[in-house]
């Protein structure tokens, strides 16, 4: 006896659609016209039926504090940090269990079980990464979260922060971070970047750099980070997030530099709702997009996976928790819009974030993986792109953990009232 059938679900690899039989959590059989009996059924009604999205970056310590004290009115990333650590100031426990709770929710919503959160590690009494820890281990059961040691302000900001990062390493952070185009020197972020790799080495832990979130195209962090994932054999243990100065390199440089980093086997993050509402502040006309080369990687066989970055926070006024909002702006701002390209925007929200991660094969619909999946409102992922679809089922290890029901539309233009269908 199954504990839960999902009938009539159409596939992403062929389209086809199949029965999909859950037991004590994880995927017993997938197969179509599934005759054996099960305690409870759910009519996919020939929807699309996707593995979660994975939120390869936000800041869940951050979220919903947008206009507290104040708002970030010239929208740079730099007063974003100068609000940010009015807020800081102010802290407790609670607050930070509180809004990431709420956002968490949001990502569910929307089919987001997979999140990696940095969190801000300049504070001394480490706060915020305390209250994650708290919202990490209370969400485990349904959603993985994995939390970032992050130094928001820099490692070598201030005496106090190396010691802050390894002890928030030892509290439980999954990963260490660094922040080197916002040290004071070329030389601090290089030393940053070996501090940040140090700690991961000898904790064992990923790596998650912040790395040239400018649009200054001398900052170039990244090559020396790929040069420590490659040397110290890490790889595809490090990530680095942003890169958005890549789109103001040469032509030469850039192309010399992937290619390296296709050698060591490093992992990209781009989040291009905030990238490109970031970045391009300080341009006149015209005005650069922000966004890395996610394109050019993705081809070049390059890890490539997105992020919020942000959720109605000092950084950015806006955010829903949907993975679909990121990816479709992936889709506009880095011109991936042949066919192919828009599945490879879905694949980034999906299988490439379960990559940068570091999930392993546990993450996908196949037949003795923790039972995770999402119906989308959609026949497949381009249609999903385009209508930013509803997650109307979510499921974390067999359970239905969210539910949507789409919006239903009449329409009355003279004729009789019918409800609008976006299908072509
Ligand atoms: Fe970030």
């Amino acid at each position: 006896m199954l504990d839960l059938i999902i009938r009539n679900a159409r596939l992403r690899e062929d389209g086809s659609c199949v029965d999909i039989g859950i037991s004590e959590g994880k995927f017993a059989e997938i197969t179509a016209g599934l005759s054996a009996p099960a305690h409870e059924t759910i009519d996919a009604m020939a929807c699309f039926v996707t593995p979660p999205f994975v939120e390869s970056h936000v800041h869940l310590d951050t979220a919903l504090t947008a206009g507290e004290p104040r708002w970030n009115e010239s929208g740079t990333l730099f007063e974003g940090i100068e609000r940010w650590s009015e807020r800081k100031a102010t802290l407790t426990e609670d607050d930070v269990v509180r809004r990431a709770t709420k956002a968490i929710e949001w990502e569910v919503a929307h089919g987001v079980l997979h999140i990696r959160s940095h969190v801000d590690v300049c504070d001394p009494t480490l706060t915020a990464m305390r209250a994650m820890i708290k919202v990490k281990q209370s969400m485990a059961p349904l959603v993985n979260i994995q939390l970032v040691a992050f130094p928001q302000d820099g490692i070598l900001s201030s005496d106090t922060v190396p010691a802050q990062m390894e002890e928030a390493v030892r509290l439980g952070a999954d990963a260490v971070g660094a922040i080197p185009h916002y040290e004071l020197t070329r030389e601090d972020g290089v030393e940053s970047l070996k501090i940040a790799v140090g700690l991961a080495e000898k904790y064992g832990r990923l790596v998650d750099v912040h790395c040239d979130e400018i649009d200054d195209e001398q900052s170039r962090f990244v090559e020396v980070l790929s040069a420590l994932a490659l040397r110290t054999g890490l790889r595809d243990r490090v990530t680095a997030s942003h890169t958005t100065a890549m789109h103001s390199y040469g032509g030469a440089y850039a192309s010399k530099l992937l290619r390296f980093c296709a050698r060591s086997g490093l992992n990209f993050v781009a989040n291009p709702l905030v990238n490109i509402h970031l970045q391009g502040r300080f341009d006149t006309y015209p005005k650069r997009r922000g966004v890395t080369r996610i394109k050019e990687m993705a081809a070049m066989g390059i890890n490539v996976s997105l992020g919020h970055d942000d959720i109605l926070d000092p950084w950015y006024p806006m955010g829903c928790g949907s993975m679909l909002d990121v990816a479709h702006m992936a889709v506009h701002a880095a011109q991936m819009t042949g066919r192919d390209e828009m599945r490879t925007v879905f694949h980034m929200v999906t299988d490439a974030g379960a990559r940068t991660l570091y999930l392993g094969t546990s993450y996908g619909i196949v037949v003795g993986n923790p039972a995770d999946l999402v119906l989308l409102d959609a026949v497949d992922e381009l249609d999903a792109l385009r209508r930013q679809s509803a997650a109307r089922v979510v499921i974390s290890k067999g359970r239905v953990v969210a539910r949507t029901t789409p919006a239903v539309t009449t329409v009355s233009l003279g004729g009789s009232p019918h409800g609008v269908d976006y299908a072509r």
